[in-house]
Formats: structure tokens, sequence, C-alpha cells
């Protein structure tokens, strides 16, 4: 299955990312991480240091050119060597810094997009793996491209009405995308808090209270693997991915053949 994780900045979808792909690496899943984000957090959140952490893909202009093209852009390009190429290991998974489209430079962003959505495609094809992409915060960079390629979204949001509106966006946003297998994670959140009556937000399938362990290892730390609140962090991912793996009604048989005019 493949995974994103989105939500509003700050929130902890990076965290909860490093947790999903340690948690499914653990149960002996072959298991991708995918750092789509500009900020590149996840290498760091699953314990590398700066210099094992390889440089992301987007920024690559002249390997987006030789595989995508310019101009006439291939939405097919050959990537089936790049993930074991560029992709390095993760504790017990594999992470791929792909960085964000946003932050692939000026100018017209869909060469890194096709990239993006032909590596996503080609990542994971059978039920024993599994991918987890950590995204760009909000709403803007949610595309077609992204949503197309996986096929569950965690939302992430934290106990507070705008956080929670963001998530009701990105929810609505993926699902008018083809997207409904959506869950909703509460994060630095009191468990058996009400949600505020906030329309689209998806089910609830766990709520992660603020971690003292994690706290403590702010400053010095940002590996967010090994804590001592190990197991409410394993029975949390647990609960994620039993959600996500529960019928959803409104999902499409086949998301990934959601109609994509555009890669972006
Ligand atoms: N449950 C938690 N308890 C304590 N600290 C947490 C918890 N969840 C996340 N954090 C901390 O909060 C900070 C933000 O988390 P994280 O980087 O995962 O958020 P993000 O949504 O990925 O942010 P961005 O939008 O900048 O990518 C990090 O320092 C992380 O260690
Ligand atoms: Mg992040």
């Amino acid at each position: 299955m493949k995974l994103a994780v989105a939500g509003k900045g700050g929130v902890g979808k990076t965290t909860i990312a490093a947790w999903l792909g340690d948690r499914l690496a653990r149960q002996g899943r072959d298991t991708w991480l995918v750092d789509a984000d500009t900020a590149l957090s996840l290498g760091a959140a699953m314990g590398l240091a700066p210099g094992d952490i390889p440089a992301p893909l987007i920024g690559d202009a002249e390997l987006i050119r030789r595989r995508v093209g310019s101009g006439m852009i291939s939405l097919t390009p050959e990537v089936a060597d790049l993930p074991e190429r560029l992709s390095v290991k993760a504790g017990l998974a594999r992470l791929l810094v792909m960085g964000s489209v946003a932050g692939a430079g000026g100018g017209c962003a869909c060469e890194a997009n096709a990239l993006l959505k032909a590596l996503l495609a080609h990542l994971v094809l059978d039920r024993d793996q599994w991918l987890v992409v950590d995204l760009e915060a909000g709403v803007e960079h949610l595309g077609r491209g992204t949503v197309a390629g996986v096929d569950g979204l965690v939302v992430v949001s934290e106990p507070s009405f705008r956080g929670l509106t963001v998530a009701a966006r990105v929810a609505a946003m993926a699902a008018e995308l083809g997207l409904s297998r959506q869950v909703l994670v509460l994060n630095r959140a009191t468990p058996g808090e009400s949600l505020p009556d906030i329309p689209g937000l998806p089910p609830l399938a766990a709520t992660i209270p603020p971690l003292p362990g994690l706290a403590a290892r702010q400053m010095g730390n940002p590996s967010v693997l090994g804590l001592p609140e190990q197991s409410d962090i394993d029975a949390a991912m647990n609960d994620i991915l039993a959600a996500l793996a529960a019928p959803f009604p409104d999902q499409p048989q086949h998301p990934r053949c959601v109609p994509c005019a555009t890669s972006s």
C-alpha cells in the first residue's frame, strides 16, 4: 500500500511518517519512505546523520531533463533504476529523498512532478511492499500526481480549529482527486478530546498525546525513533494502519486510474 501524510505545517507529519515507516519495517514489510517536502527532515527523523542523507532528486535538473525531457515532457519516464540507486537505508526501511516540486526552482514544475508521479507508480508493486510519502505542508501541494500515486492519506492535525480546518481542506481536495481512503490523526492531543464541528474531516484513527520522551530530546537529537513511549507509538501506528485497511465505501476500485490529464 502507498500512503501519503499531509496536514498543516508543524503538526507532526514527518514524525508520523517516520513512525509509520519504522513500524511497518519492524513488522518485516519491505518499506520505502519518500521525503517529498522542501524541508527534507524525514532522514533526520529516521535518525540519519546529515552526511548520510542524499541530496534531493528534485534538485538534479540534469537527471530530470534526461529522464523527462523539457517542453514535450514524457509522462512515463524511465525510473526503474532510480530507487535503488538513489535511496539509502534508514533503519530497516529505505529512504528516497525526492524534495518538493514546490522547491524545484522557478517556472513550471511539470517535469519534476512527472518524475515524482512515475516514481510513485513504479515503487511498490506487490502487497508486501509499503510506501510512506511525507508531503509538503498545507493544501496547495497536494497535486493530482501525488494523489493519483497513493492509495491512502493520513491527515494529521493538532487539536486546534485552524489545524483541523486545514485537515478538512486537505481531505476535500484529496477526495475531489479521487482519494477517499483517508484517516485523521490527532497529534499532541488528549485522548477523548471532542472535535469541533468542521465538515469533511476524515474518520479519526488515532490520537497521540504530547510525548515527554520526544520533547526531552528536541534540542539534541532530531530522531523520533527509539523513544521510551515506543509501545504507545506502535499501538497508534497499528490503529492508523488498521483504519486504512478497513473498507472505504466511496473509494474507487482503481484509485490510480483517475484520469490525469495534467501531471501537477
Ligand atoms: N506527539 C508529539 N509529542 C511531542 N513532540 C512532538 C509530537 N509530535 C511531533 N512532535 C515534535 O513537533 C515538531 C514538529 O513535528 P514534525 O516536524 O513532524 O511536523 P511537520 O508537520 O512535519 O512539520 P513541517 O510542516 O514543518 O514539515 C518536531 O520537533 C517533533 O519532534
Ligand atoms: Mg515535515
